[in-house]
């Protein structure tokens, strides 16, 4: 069955990879990020399976006018895949609240504006289903990721929260947790990224997953670096402290080799 998908962050990355594979198998989608031009793009490839809905999902009223434009056209939602966020590094020695005040705006508040959009529209729609791109650092501590894994770490409790509730309304609930994906948001990190796949094999993991009868609770990938994760995770927490610290030398060492 074609569906009516919201999809956010459209415009790079996982995101615009995973917009390629949805409107090759013919769903409609509704594309939201800021930058206009890639959207633009896939709008003219998919004339009439695209829906532009640009807008910045820090924006309350963006995303509600974002919303209004789906139930507009559309009048419902099938699937809503919130994708966009961002990634900054904390600096201990130079603790910025700032910074970690944007990214838990972007990565979690942001998304849950669109959630409150979409749950509307979701109970409108055929077989609803919500999406939310957490990440595998969920998993794990790691260092200098004070910011953005606890950004990730809450929308992930937000969202497997969310499932429990939604569940007898019928709208099944999906948490994504890349590993390393090569796009924009990885081009600027200055430490190894083991098992890194690209966004356009991320994308076609994630589809076929997302394509199934029986939904998935969770898209985890690649398989190996989330079992290593959680391996690690199982660990009692000073020897977890022991290899963060020693993961945060071999992150230094590589900074100070550039
Ligand atoms: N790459 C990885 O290794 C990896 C691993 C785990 C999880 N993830 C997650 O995967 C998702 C996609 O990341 P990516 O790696 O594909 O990064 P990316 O290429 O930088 O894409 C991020 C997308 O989010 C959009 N976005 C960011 N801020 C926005 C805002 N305020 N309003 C609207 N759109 C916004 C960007 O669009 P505009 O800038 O045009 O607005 C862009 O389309 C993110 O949630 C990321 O945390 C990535």
């Amino acid at each position: 069955m074609k569906r009516r998908i919201w999809l956010t962050g459209a415009s790079s990355g996982i995101g615009l990879a995973l917009a390629e594979e949805l409107l090759k198998a013919g769903h409609k989608l509704a594309l939201t990020a800021r930058t206009l031009a890639p959207l633009e793009a896939l709008e003219r490839r998919f004339p009439h399976q695209v829906l532009l809905a640009p807008g910045d999902v820090n924006n309350s009223e963006q995303v509600s006018a974002i919303g209004e434009r789906i139930a507009q056209i559309w009048g419902a939602l099938d699937t809503a895949i919130f994708n966009a966020g961002i990634c900054e590094y904390i600096d201990a020695k130079n603790f910025d609240s700032n910074m970690l005040e944007r990214v838990v705006q972007t990565n979690l508040i942001a998304t849950s504006y669109c959630i409150q959009e979409a749950l509307i529209l979701l109970r409108q729609g055929e077989r609803p289903h919500l999406v939310g791109v957490a990440s595998s650092v969920a998993f794990l501590p790691l260092t200098r990721s004070e910011a953005y894994g606890c950004s990730k770490a809450a929308l992930r409790y937000l969202l497997q929260s969310l499932r429990i509730d939604v569940a007898d309304e019928g709208i099944d609930v999906t948490i994504i947790s890349p590993g390393f994906v090569d796009t924009p948001l990885t081009a600027k990190n200055d430490f190894p990224m083991p098992m890194r796949w690209s966004a356009e094999k991320a994308a076609r993991y994630i589809f076929k997953r997302l394509e199934k009868r029986r939904r998935p609770l969770e898209i985890a990938f690649p398989t190996a670096f989330i079992l290593a994760l959680k391996l690690l995770a199982l660990l009692p927490e000073r020897a977890q402290l022991t290899i963060g610290k020693r993961l945060a030398r071999t992150s230094s060492h590589v900074e100070g080799a550039k």
